[in-house]
């Protein structure tokens, strides 16, 4: 297999610029095919704290050909690596600082919305013990940290988050994406191992025309799912996106979504598979996944395991 005479590197330069340099839109048409592979969810993060640069090495260690990076942004407009738009569930940011949380309106809540720290107060914050007294310590890494330790040996999955939340703070996320690329020389040395994803079109659109050559996955879950899975929303997602990001549900309740997102050139990489939410009717993770890969034919999975994924697939 040609895949097996490549190095690593060479491996995932490969695939990946198979969706990068995928026409869209009109032009989009015909198969795809490519090596199935494993995203890592907020990095191995079955086995150690999402987010933390301890999940991003384990996720390289156990063999993820991506790490995802969700991003969130501090008030002094830095990106950091944080699934939610607040601190308090994956840090001791309750006990660092007890009087900086907001009330949410409606439930009352406490929250510490990581907008409302610089990074330097980030970077007070221990985010690893939540998970584990031995992750004690582990610290919120920036966009940038997690880029440098990635880089070269698997490829970039970043999620722009709900870039509408800085806008009324007078930030841009995706301005500021775009900028780091240009910083860490990833436009011209890796464009090819950075895939983008969002569950809001409007970035994507954005960067289908600023940064055409990064492929763009478009997230999908329950309550989008009429909006963007329909004949007509695939072939809008088409016209920004070079694939589509669904809950598993919705692609194991519709086993003609792939077939019909590979027809238009869109690639399909369902979420989220992970020993920590197993499904009833497949609890072993591996032939879970290789369902998905091997009947349903999607490309890729988001896993908290990458160990756990098959590395031999039957696809024929
Ligand atoms: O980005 C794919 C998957 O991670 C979406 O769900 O909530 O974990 O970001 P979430
Ligand atoms: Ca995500």
């Amino acid at each position: 297999m040609l895949s097996d005479m490549l190095s690593r590197r060479d491996a995932l330069t490969l695939l990946a610029a198979g969706l990068a340099t995928r026409p869209t839109g009109a032009a989009a048409q015909g198969p795809v095919r490519r090596r199935p592979y494993a995203v890592a969810h907020r990095g191995a993060s079955a086995y150690a704290p999402e987010h933390t640069l301890a999940a991003y090495q384990l996720a390289l260690d156990q063999g993820a050909d991506f790490v995802e990076q969700d991003l969130a942004m501090t008030r002094d407009g830095v990106l950091i690596c944080l699934h939610d738009d607040s601190l308090e569930r994956t840090t001791d940011v309750a006990e660092v600082f007890p009087d900086r949380a907001t009330t949410e309106p409606g439930t009352g809540r406490r929250r510490w919305l990581a907008v409302d720290f610089t990074l330097d107060e980030v970077r007070r914050l221990d985010a690893g013990q939540w998970f584990g007294s031995s992750f004690r310590g582990a610290r919120v890494p920036t966009w940038e940290e997690a880029v440098e330790l990635v880089r070269g040996r698997a490829g970039l999955y970043p999620e722009l988050k709900m870039p509408v939340l800085y806008v009324a703070r007078g930030l841009d996320m995706t301005a500021a994406w775009l900028t780091s690329l240009r910083r860490l020389d990833l436009l011209t040395t890796a464009a090819e191992q950075v895939i983008v994803q969002s569950f809001d079109d409007a970035p994507l659109r954005r960067l289908a025309v600023d940064l055409p050559r990064v492929a763009r996955t478009m997230l999908v879950d329950r309550g989008a799912a009429s909006r963007w899975l329909t004949p007509d929303g695939l072939r809008a997602v088409a016209e920004f996106a070079t694939g589509i990001g669904p809950a598993k549900p919705l692609v194991e309740g519709r086993p003609d979504l792939v077939a019909a997102a590979h027809d238009i050139g869109l690639g399909v990489t369902p979420y989220t598979f992970s020993t920590r939410a197993p499904a009833p009717a497949r609890p072993d993770l591996t032939e879970e996944i290789r369902y998905y890969l091997d009947v349903l034919g999607v490309d890729a999975v988001f896993t908290d395991n990458p160990d756990r994924f098959p590395r031999t697939p039957r696809r024929a």
